[in-house]
């Protein structure tokens, strides 16, 4: 085998099929033109049908075939009936990347039930629910990757982490359930855990800058975290080179967790 065929074998994700929710921004948009690069056809999901498709027109013009579906992943009837458009295109899913997220801050003493139930149903409750559609169906093929995207949220109190924190805490616990549940059928799950990470979700912070300084000077690094700092890491946790690894939370930190 050539090295270059052995570098394939280790990360290449030819004839695999993939789906990234919040894949029209941020991190999950990165995870997605880097899960298309290495090969897989991917469908990015989000709610905003513009940025959906101006993400999946970068990953053509990188020469890898793409789709979108437009849902809110909150309301569980769109979600189910978004997953099986999921599926359309091009098949069942091999991977599922559950990075759609929301952030809302009110103090913990006034967040009321509306905020506390989106949270879950975007944070939680989907990443479960389109695993529970689709893992069963990887199990069965024997190859099936679930990776979920947490925050250092969920292992320590951070700016009103309120709800958020909880929801990603509870999604480290699944991304263990399921592991548990699927890896002895090839099924792989885990979590990459982004510390702080200039993208949309946290403008109101990313736009003061000396917050942003003072939390690049809390990693190991000395700066923030971009979204493609995410590529590697998902393309590694996709292919088959990471069959022997699951319920594993990978910090994405710079090393800010360490400190
Ligand atoms: N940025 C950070 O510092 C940071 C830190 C820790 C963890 N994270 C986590 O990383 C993940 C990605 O965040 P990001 O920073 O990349 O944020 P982002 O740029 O705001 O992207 C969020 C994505 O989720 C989608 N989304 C939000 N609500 C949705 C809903 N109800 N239904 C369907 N799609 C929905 C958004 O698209 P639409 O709005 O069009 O629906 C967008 O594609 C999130 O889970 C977040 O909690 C981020």
């Amino acid at each position: 085998m050539t090295n270059e065929a052995y570098l394939r074998e280790l990360f290449s994700l030819d004839g695999r099929v993939a789906v990234v929710t919040g894949g029209s921004s941020g991190i999950g948009r990165a995870i997605a033109v880097a899960l298309g690069r290495a090969g897989a056809r991917v469908v990015v999901v989000a709610r905003r049908e513009a940025e959906l498709a101006d993400t999946a027109k970068e990953l053509e013009g990188y020469g890898c075939a793409a789709a979108w579906v437009s849902a809110d992943l909150g309301d569980r009837e769109a979600l189910r009936a978004a997953a099986e458009r999921m599926a359309e295109p091009f098949g069942e899913p091999d991977i599922l990347v559950n990075s759609a997220g929301i952030n809302l801050r009110p103090p913990l003493g006034e967040l009321g039930d509306d905020v506390w139930d989106t949270t879950m149903a975007v944070n939680l409750a989907a990443p479960f629910l389109l695993s529970r559609r689709f893992a069963p169906g990887m199990a069965e093929r024997g190859y099936g990757r679930l990776i979920h995207i947490s925050s250092q949220q969920a292992h320590r109190a951070f700016v009103q982490s309120g709800a958020y924190g909880a929801s990603k805490a509870g999604l480290e616990g699944l991304t263990r359930s399921q592991a548990e549940a699927w890896s002895p059928y090839g099924v792989t799950a885990n979590t990459l855990v982004p510390g702080f990470v200039m993208t949309p979700l946290n403008a109101r912070l990313s736009s003061d800058p000396e917050k942003v300084e003072a939390l690049a000077a809390r990693t190991m690094i000395g700066r923030n975290g971009l979204p493609a700092d995410f590529a590697g890491a998902a393309v590694f946790l996709a292919a088959p080179s990471s069959a022997y690894i699951t319920g594993q939370s990978l910090f994405v930190d710079g090393g800010f967790s360490v400190h």
